[in-house]
């Protein structure tokens, strides 16, 4: 065994290149005082294969499915001006001529493919910063600045869209297949207030309106108890609606109606300590597996501004609190239709209705 020269260092030269603040960082880290020694498993455990078939995702073999979106606030798009989006793994620009009226259109210009977004909006037509060429309403192509003429193949693609409760909306689709629902009262007699959540959610619409038919979840995550009653689940071709009469665990009464729409809103009319609520969760596909939220709050104007203004501040509270208690297990979850119960029937039968949901993307060869 070799002996040690007094004048060798004890220990590699090597530590002293270790910077200070990291050698104290290490030092600060905790000593295993009793570590665990123990083998459970010498095998995998391999679970049975799960039979359930998958819902396609948003974008699967470039198809979308055709529901009404909501593209932005009603605010970020002022009259005379023109705003771009992101939407269906493309892009849109929504435009107000000096009417007011909104419209949604692809983003590029059809001659050499600058983004409309870097234009302006002339009177009804929207032009093209580029070479200024510029198109009306309907899509086509009205004149170049050049003065040429207009190939009839230079038109944008045009949205069925529509402005409703502060959001502007758009259709996947040549033709809408269904209305986006309306609360129960005119829209003159509600105070609404439509805010777009800041945070984008990392899954597709569909699978946050899982949420509405998963009744399992209503009791457990939420704690509202109720009996469900299958007769009451009113099924359309492109919604669920059903009513429910319950309580919270602290004792609130929750009369509640809500649903389903295409795969992209939930919605709600609900009463609390007696008096009427709206409330919608639009949900805005910016692309496959991104959502953007939004919330709309309604309620009836009662002549007193500040108290239905209270009331309103009140309603959204509670349904952010509610929503909020969805939010990280959304952000966080794999989602797929799995092993289901009886109680999971409502959901398995959502999960049919999006199956077999139209999908399409008429508009691909013009956004993206
Ligand atoms: S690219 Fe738009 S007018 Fe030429
Ligand atoms: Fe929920």
């Amino acid at each position: 065994m070799a002996k040690q020269n007094d004048e060798q260092p004890a220990t590699s030269t090597a530590i002293d290149a270790v910077p200070p603040e990291l050698a104290e960082r290490l030092r600060a880290l905790p000593v295993l005082a009793s570590p665990v020694d123990h083998m459970e498993q010498k095998r995998a455990i391999v679970p049975a294969a799960r039979r359930a078939e998958p819902v396609p995702a948003e974008g699967a073999d470039g198809l979308f499915t055709q529901s009404w979106f909501p593209i932005c606030l009603a605010t970020e798009v002022a009259t005379g001006s023109i705003q771009g989006f992101d939407f269906l793994d493309g892009r849109v620009v929504v435009w107000r001529g000096e009417d007011g009226r909104a419209h949604v259109t692809s983003a590029f210009c059809p001659h050499l493919g600058a983004s409309l977004e870097a234009g302006d909006v002339v009177g009804q037509r929207v032009r093209c910063a580029f070479h200024h060429w510029e198109y009306g309403t309907d899509g086509r192509c009205a004149k170049t600045a050049i003065g040429d003429t207009p190939p009839p193949s230079a038109c944008l693609f045009v949205f069925p869209s529509m402005e409703r409760y502060g959001l502007i909306w758009a259709f996947n689709g040549i033709e809408p297949l269904y209305a986006v629902p309306r609360f129960p009262l005119a829209a003159e007699k509600m105070l609404i207030k439509t805010i777009a959540l800041p945070d984008l959610m990392p899954v597709d619409p569909w699978v946050q309106c899982c949420n509405t038919p998963d009744i399992q979840h209503i009791k457990t995550l939420h704690r509202i108890h109720f009996d469900e009653d299958a007769s009451n689940m009113q099924w359309r071709d492109h919604s669920l609606m059903y009513e429910f009469e319950g309580f919270f665990d602290s004792g609130t009464a929750a009369s509640w109606q809500v649903g389903v729409f295409g795969t992209s809103l939930y919605y709600q009319s609900a009463y609390l300590d007696g008096r009427w609520f709206g409330f919608m969760v639009p949900m805005g596909l910016v692309r496959p597996g991104m959502t953007r939220n939004y919330m709309v709050l309604a309620v009836e104007k009662t002549g007193d501004t500040a108290a239905d203004r209270e009331f309103l501040e009140q309603c959204l509270l509670t349904e952010v609190g509610i929503v909020g208690e969805d939010t990280h297990i959304m952000t966080s979850m794999r989602f797929r239709p799995g092993t289901l119960t009886r109680s999971d029937r409502t959901l398995g039968h959502y999960f049919k209705f999006l199956r077999d949901y139209p999908r399409a993307h008429p508009s691909a060869a013009f956004i993206t």
